[in-house]
């Protein structure tokens, strides 16, 4: 489903995080992805969502070569994306507006997004936030909200960018015991080697701008 072959990458006048990255996700893989702070793994799912552009290698999703804006906004409607920092994931007034606006944009009617919003704040537990303004929310609660709008979009891969940090241990065993439950394929960045060997079939290391 993703193919990275001899990916170059380095942030303005940065070193390079990357120096010929290869990468392949097969099909309902559960991965997990280690590496210290600064290895590349934030930067690795935002050259994924095509929200960087590598400066030279391949980069290819669901049998496409992507390259142009355009490309991308295919995969950004197929793969949903956990921003490590919540703050950059929500932006509308409530809670029940920033679920709603993916499924919105994917072109649900408001009676169909209304649904999914109750579905998915009672899949991880969020019925009494969804009149919340998301902006007064804890960090921890932004987090599971955020998960919430990834999720309501019924993506083919979730890239879930340290999905635990800031969570207590209640709200990390609502995020383990919905990622256990539900059948999806996903890519975990994570500094917890326990969240992530409960979960996932195969962990890589990244390091030294290569995964091992
Ligand atoms: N916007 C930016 N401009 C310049 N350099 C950046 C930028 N964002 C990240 N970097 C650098 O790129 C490298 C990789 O950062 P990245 O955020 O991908 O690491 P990470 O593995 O996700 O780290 P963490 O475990 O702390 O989340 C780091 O050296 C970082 O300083
Ligand atoms: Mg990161």
């Amino acid at each position: 489903m993703i193919k990275i072959r001899k990916l170059k990458f380095a942030y303005p006048e940065n070193k390079l995080v990357f120096n010929g990255l290869d990468f392949q996700y097969e099909k309902n893989q559960k991965v997990g992805i280690v590496g210290p702070n600064g290895s590349g793994k934030t930067t690795l799912f935002y050259l994924i969502m095509g929200l960087l552009k590598p400066q030279e290698g391949e980069i290819e999703i669901f049998n496409k070569i992507r390259k142009t804006e355009k490309d991308f906004e295919d995969v950004r409607r197929k793969i949903g994306f956990l921003f490590q920092n919540p703050d950059h994931q929500l932006f509308c007034p409530t809670v029940a507006e920033d679920i709603a606006f993916g499924p919105l944009n994917l072109g649900k009617t408001h009676k169909e997004a209304r649904e999914i919003v109750k579905k998915t704040s009672n899949l991880l537990g969020l019925e009494k936030y969804i009149d919340r303004v998301s902006y007064r929310l804890s960090w921890g609660e932004k987090r599971l909200v955020c998960l919430a709008t990834v999720i309501a979009m019924n993506p083919e891969i979730l890239l879930l960018d340290e999905p635990t940090a800031g969570l207590d241990e209640r709200s990390t065993h609502k995020v383990v015991d919905y990622l256990k439950h539900n059948d999806h394929s996903f890519i975990i960045a994570s500094h917890d080697m326990n969240f992530l060997k409960t979960l996932t079939d195969e962990i890589y290391l990244l390091n030294g701008g290569k995964i091992i």
